[in-house]
């Protein structure tokens, strides 16, 4: 039985007879030779089929091979300096599992496609190299985000979906019919974190959230992946270095396990290498200086916009933390600073290169009554927060966490100018489908 093989280990079967299965990625035609391409998902190697080699039926059908169409393909490996990947396949026999129809050609073609129309072929347009190198970055975040948690002995608490009230705001909530009643669907699971952080102590949870953002710009997705640790007894501090650590392993571990996927996007990694903690913190009222300095109009109390975010993080070669935010403009569960209840305990953390927020947290606000003040203030259902409410009533303690955006790093780590590229099919004001 001739083994079936992965591209990506071709190197190790060099001499011998192998399997390949997967997908004709292109071919050229030279005389009586022929090159095809084949991909598997893992990678991509040139066949070669010389007329006076093999049987004729062999060298027709692999002639007649269209982009895309899918089969199984059998040959001997062999050591080719000048082909992609530094190897051949001597080409013996192949079994075509479905032939595309030269009257219905692949949609995605070499030359140039519009991004609408790229994003309307998605389910394919997932195949190209450039998406696949995207799809392993991600993947490694991801695990990385995983790793550094589980490593640290924190305990995954998985938050529900659908939820019975806001998080962060009311203006950005997906209404959902649930039976005879209306609940939303999640835009954090930071309100069941602070629960499952006074079971367990430091806990985080890992899904996808919603937020209705009527917002058409290149950060901002309907649906997106979040990564959020909540620590029971931890301070400010603690989460600004927490996240800090985090970013730094992610990066380090892409840098590590994904040099080839990189390389693919032309990713320039010494903006990467140099993201090293500690990173630089920045108090809000010195970030709206240093705005204004820099011909911003922001004023103080006011969040910063996208081309802010941009102008602060070009001060600095690595993620910066801003912190102490107005507490106006933060969510109702902000702890309040002590010393000047304006500015909250809160801290976000922005990408260099312009990438902006990918992180936002703070201390959570462990006093009833002023949560009950806050809830009041932003004209909040409070029999919907009733349940978090005994968290205060029931041995209170200070705690914090963050929120992490997959998404936004993604974007930075690739070097990609827009979202919609960094998730598998994603979710926009304009985009549903496929
Ligand atoms: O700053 P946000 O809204 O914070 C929270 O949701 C907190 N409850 C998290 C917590 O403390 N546990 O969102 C956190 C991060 C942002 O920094 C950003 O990276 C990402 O989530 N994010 C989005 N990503 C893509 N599209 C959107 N519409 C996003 N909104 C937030
Ligand atoms: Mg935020």
């Amino acid at each position: 039985m001739t083994p079936a093989v992965e591209i990506r280990n071709i190197a190790q079967f060099e001499g011998q007879d192998v399997l390949i299965q997967g997908w004709l990625y292109n071919l050229r035609e030279s005389g009586k030779i022929l090159f095809p391409l084949f991909r598997d998902g893992t990678g991509i190697l040139q066949g070669v089929v010389v007329k006076s080699a093999v049987a004729p039926e062999v060298f027709e059908s692999v002639r007649n091979l269209t982009q895309e169409s899918s089969l199984r393909v059998w040959g001997k490996v062999r050591g080719e300096k000048r082909a992609p990947g530094g190897y051949e396949l001597d080409v013996t026999k192949v079994e075509i599992l479905q032939i595309v129809p030269t009257t219905r050609p692949y949609p995605i073609t070499p030359k140039e496609h519009g991004v609408e129309f790229l994003m309307d072929h998605r389910h394919l347009w997932l195949r190209s190299t450039r998406q696949r190198a995207i799809l392993g970055v991600r993947h490694e975040i991801i695990r990385a985000c995983r790793d550094f948690f589980d490593d640290r002995e924190f305990t995954l608490v998985d938050t529900p979906i659908l939820t019975p009230s806001a998080c962060e705001g009311t203006t950005t909530l997906f209404e959902v019919n649930y039976f005879d009643e209306k609940a939303y669907l999640t835009q954090s699971g930071q309100l069941y974190n602070e629960a499952a952080a006074m079971a367990v102590g430091k806990t985080y949870c890992f899904g996808p959230t919603f937020r209705a953002e009527k917002s058409k710009t290149r950060r901002h997705l309907t649906e997106f992946w979040m990564v959020e640790p909540e620590v029971a007894f931890a301070r400010l501090d603690d989460i600004m270095t927490l996240a800090e650590e985090l970013v730094a392993f992610v990066v380090a571990r892409v840098l590590e396990r994904r040099r080839e996927e990189l390389k693919t996007l032309e990713r320039n990694v010494s903006k990467l290498e140099v993201c090293v903690p500690p990173f630089p913190r920045l108090a809000y009222d010195d970030a709206v200086k240093m705005l204004k300095e820099k011909g911003s109009e922001i004023v103080w109390g006011s969040d910063f916009g996208g081309t802010d975010e941009t102008l602060l993080s070009e001060s600095f070669d690595r993620p910066v933390l801003v912190h102490g935010y107005p507490s106006d403009i933060k969510a109702f569960y902000m702890q309040p600073d002590p010393a000047r209840p304006e500015v909250a305990l809160s801290a976000d953390m922005l990408a260099p290169e312009g990438y902006g927020e990918i992180i936002g947290g703070g201390e959570r606000a462990a006093d009833e009554q002023l949560l009950l003040r806050r809830i009041e203030e932003q004209k909040l259902p409070r029999e919907a927060f009733e349940w978090y409410l005994d968290l205060r009533r029931y041995g209170s303690v200070p705690h914090a966490g963050f929120g992490m955006g997959i998404e936004r790093v993604v974007a930075w780590i690739c070097g990609l100018d827009h979202v919609r590229e960094t998730i598998p099919f994603p979710r926009m004001l304009y985009r549903l489908t496929p």
